[in-house]
């Protein structure tokens, strides 16, 4: 596959940093920038925990820090899950660089711009930043090819039984994404938690002996632990799963349906809609990835990773 323009937006968060980690390996990623939103843990926190991931992983991308909250709802964070820093406990050096004072919205915009039309979103965290570069710039759906997302779900919830964290965080900024014209492609709940990787391979990505991979194992020692607590085989790379989908979709179930978000139940707040069996209520404004070969995505995943040496 020839190489593409993408920008990450993220918000690591351990999953965040893995995807990263992988990013860095994949030749077809033309990566013109990843920009943070608060998500997991508060911006400021997400931004520094790029510049680590982007020292570690030895990339030279530009990063853009984004908005420091949702843009209606209060804020909320992950870190019970991520750690207070992130990044799972992990003790990494921060890198001394500044970043830009071009914030993250802008960024997109001008990128989207200079691509004429080729840039790939791949939004792995909550999608303040994108609803906002929505708000300000009306022509940049016809400027942004796809957008990859990690987020959502057609059936359940992670925060709430009906919404996934990404979506549940910024529900209203998702929606103007569902909204815009741009096609959406999203990797929710359904198949990401299909995505999960077992203490022992976890242990054999650490064992490839590189400083990448072994920071990979790390940050989701904390995370590991608690999906083993709820009888999960493993921790879930919901993240990763969405950034290989950029790549590769053909390990994937996709499906073009209908997706809105709520955006004002009391107890069905975030959840995102989806017309996968109806066929008769909602235009097709999206696709929806049901399933995954996770055994091949493993081996995708220690593909990349035994790229670092
Ligand atoms: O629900 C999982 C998603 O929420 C992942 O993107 C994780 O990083 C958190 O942001
Ligand atoms: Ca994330």
């Amino acid at each position: 596959m020839k190489c593409f323009p993408v920008i990450i937006d993220c918000d690591p968060g351990v999953d965040d940093a893995a995807a990263l980690l992988l990013a860095k390996q994949m030749p077809e990623l033309d990566i013109r920038a990843v920009t943070t939103v608060a998500g997991n843990v508060g911006v400021d926190q997400t931004t520094v925990n790029a510049l680590r991931i982007r020292a570690a992983s030895g990339a030279a991308y530009p990063i853009f820090a984004g908005a420091d909250k949702p843009l209606f709802r209060e804020r909320i964070d992950a870190s019970a899950f991520h750690g207070e820093d992130g990044l799972g406990g992990v003790a990494y050096p921060v890198p001394k660089e500044e970043i830009p004072a071009e914030k993250a919205w802008d960024a997109i915009y001008r990128i989207a711009k200079e691509c004429n039309g080729e840039l790939v979103l791949i939004a792995i965290g909550p999608l303040t930043n994108i609803g906002i570069a929505l708000a300000k710039y009306k022509e940049l759906p016809q400027l942004v090819k796809k957008a990859v997302i990690m987020g959502g779900a057609a059936v359940g919830g992670n925060v709430t039984p009906c919404a996934e964290f990404n979506i549940y965080a910024d529900p209203h900024a998702a929606d103007m994404l569902f909204c815009s014209g741009i096609p959406v492609y999203m990797c929710g709940l359904d198949v990401t938690m299909k995505a999960f990787v077992t203490p022992e391979e976890l242990d054999e990505i650490g064992a490839l002996g590189s400083s990448q991979a072994k920071l990979f194992r790390e940050v989701f020692q904390m995370g590991q632990k608690k999906y083993l607590e709820w009888g999960m085989k493993g921790v879930a790379l919901h993240d990763p799963l969405a950034l290989y989908y950029a790549v590769d979709d053909s390990i994937f179930e996709t499906h073009h349906v209908g997706i809105r978000v709520e955006t004002k139940g009391a107890l069905t707040l975030g959840k995102t809609v989806t017309d996968l069996y109806s066929d008769k209520q909602m235009e097709h404004n999206a696709y929806i990835v049901m399933d995954v070969n996770r055994e091949v995505f493993l081996q995708k995943v220690m593909e990349l990773m035994k790229k670092y040496d």
